[in-house]
């Protein structure tokens, strides 16, 4: 599986998302849309920016009974995304359900990723709001095994989190890591960060930068830097 870099495209509307993707007119970079963007302009962002020619993760996070969850995966699917996820919180029946529901017809499907735990929720959250009294590196490795006995490509972690993902479930499972700033740049909200560089040293399979590349002064710039360090 070809590592690549993944642009977050946190906007809210259609003509802000087009414009900074007009900035690209060598390279088609991948795309993260999130639910922001999606819950503001539909199905129809995906199909235009896929008619552009940028591959797409659609990250919605799914989480609700198998069944529903089937049957929304298999819509994604039909929208032609190339990465969608889903909430590992939802069980291994969950997420083997989603599968189902992504699988086309012809047997080709988005890759299916796992989110464990979210970034935000720290130990003491856990264990008080969830009840989860394991510790938490524990859980996240536990939520990625059974992500990959339900059958899904890999994992949304940290990269610090990427060695002992592919120690638990292997290589070959996929591990797609937020949190990625240059030596040199703000770190905004995010707390545990690394740099593309780092994050390639660690084995992420696909790093997802946001800000870093939208918000800079030359986002192609930002963008190429991104594929220097982590890619090539
Ligand atoms: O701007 P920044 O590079 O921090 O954006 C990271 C992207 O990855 C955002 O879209 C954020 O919602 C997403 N994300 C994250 N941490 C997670 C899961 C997703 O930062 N654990």
């Amino acid at each position: 599986m070809g590592k690549d870099v993944i642009v977050a495209c946190d906007f809210n509307t259609a003509e802000e998302t087009l414009r900074f993707l007009n900035n690209f007119t060598e390279e088609k970079p991948y795309v993260k849309i999130g639910m922001e963007l999606f819950y503001a302009e539909g199905p129809e962002i995906v199909r235009e920016i896929k008619r552009r020619g940028h591959k797409i993760f659609l990250d919605l996070k799914l989480h609700d009974i198998p069944n529903t969850v089937k049957k929304a995966m298999s819509v994604l699917s039909r929208l032609d995304v190339d990465m969608c996820n889903l909430h590992a919180a939802g069980t291994v029946a969950m997420m083997e359900a989603a599968m189902e529901g992504l699988t086309r017809s012809d047997g080709s499907r988005p890759l299916l990723i796992a989110v464990t735990q979210l970034t935000s929720t720290d130990q003491e959250r856990m264990e008080r709001d969830l009840l989860i009294n394991e510790p938490l590196e524990k859980v996240v490795m536990h939520y990625a095994f059974n992500a990959r006995a339900a059958g899904l490509d890999g994992v949304v972690c940290s990269p610090l989190e990427s060695p002992a993902v592919h120690e638990t479930c292997g290589k070959e499972f996929l591990t797609v890591t937020p949190g990625v700033r240059f030596d040199d740049g703000d770190k905004g909200d995010q707390v545990r960060v690394t740099t593309p560089e780092k994050a390639k040293e660690l084995g992420s399979d696909y790093i997802v930068v946001g800000r870093p590349i939208t918000q800079a002064e030359n986002p192609v710039a930002a963008y190429r830097r991104c594929v220097e360090e982590f890619v090539d």
